[in-house]
């Protein structure tokens, strides 16, 4: 493995070069292994009382602050190791790493000698760096989130509203996790910055599609329709995909959000996603039940098969 030529930390990626099949089951494993650890230590903080919601406090928690309590007691103890593994698949870096001036206000206006942009988007800012490589730079808000998720309601004719909605550290890993998950490009998550709390990320660079072209036809193999009758989404392609038997709305996967890859492939580079809401589907019987078949079979129909003999 490579050094990344701005943290020096290993590096799988290089410009738009797709790594080999083994790198990115390597990658995949990083993300689920990130998000493990995310979840054992956001239990661990819960186990405290320490509030989780929104997630910044955590992910940018420094691992000194609890060293003289964790030897006092095992609840203490769980949460600096868990905070320590966590540290470990997500490191703190700096702007200035990447060739930003201190204490830097607007990454686009401030600008980094080294990185040339390319373009800035509600989420994230992405730049190009001498190497070909893609890097997002994704700014919190104020109130500690960052990026964006779904929220789930109830409607009158359809079983589920999705809105977009501000997210979180965990949604975007999760994200990234996802875009990997569906064959999407090669995303390796850099790092997060102490002072900003910028979540850093670095991605195979690819061929712009034309603004607006139609990508109905073009989605990941993986994803499944959804029938209106179930959800309506304000955002493009609203799809189902499972995460480990989980069902996950994903959406926005339109003309910006897909590149052509080395290997001529259309693949996403970033997309918008939730899983599904576990309570508001148990209202729903006939969801629910499309849900538990279309999981062994994706061409699964609205309504269950009915023998003659039944009937
Ligand atoms: N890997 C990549 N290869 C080529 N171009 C890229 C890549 N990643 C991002 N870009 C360019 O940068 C734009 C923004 O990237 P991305 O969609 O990841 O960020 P975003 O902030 O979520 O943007 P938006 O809010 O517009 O969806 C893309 O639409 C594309 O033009
Ligand atoms: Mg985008």
């Amino acid at each position: 493995m490579q050094a990344d030529p701005f943290t020096g930390q290993p590096s799988r990626l290089c410009g738009g070069r797709l790594p080999a099949a083994d790198d990115c089951r390597a990658l995949q494993h990083d993300h689920q292994r990130r998000l493990e650890a995310l979840a054992r230590f956001r239990a661990a903080a819960e186990k405290v009382g320490i509030g989780t919601d929104p997630d910044d406090d955590l992910v940018l928690w420094e691992s000194d602050e609890i060293a003289l309590l964790a030897g006092a007691d095992p609840l203490w103890g769980e949460l600096d190791e868990a905070a320590r593994a966590f540290r470990a698949t997500f490191p703190i870096i700096s702007l200035e790493e990447f060739g930003f001036p201190e204490e830097v206000e607007d990454l686009l206006g401030d600008g980094s000698p080294r990185l040339r942009p390319i373009s800035s988007g509600v989420e994230a800012t992405a730049f190009e760096a001498a190497d070909q490589s893609i890097y997002k730079f994704f700014m919190p808000r104020d109130d500690g989130r960052i990026g964006g998720t779904f929220e789930f309601h109830r409607g009158d004719e359809v079983a589920l509203h999705a809105e977009a909605s501000d997210g979180s550290y965990q949604a975007m890993l999760e994200k990234f996790d996802l875009i990997m998950r569906l064959g999407g490009m090669p995303t390796e998550v850099v790092g997060v910055t102490r002072r900003e709390g910028v979540l850093v990320v670095k991605q195979t660079l690819g061929r712009r599609l034309a603004e607006g072209a139609d990508t109905s036809k073009v989605q990941p193999a993986d994803l499944i329709v959804i029938p209106s009758r179930f959800l309506r989404a304000h955002r493009d392609h609203p799809r189902l995909y499972f995460v480990d038997d989980r069902p996950w709305l994903v959406a926005d996967l339109h003309s910006k959000n897909l590149v052509e890859a080395s290997d001529g492939q259309l693949r996403a580079i970033d997309l918008l996603a939730a899983p599904l809401p576990a309570d508001l589907i148990a209202k729903e019987p006939l969801l629910a039940d499309w849900l538990e078949r279309v999981r062994h079979d994706p061409r699964a129909g609205v309504l269950r098969a009915v023998h003659d003999d039944e009937l």
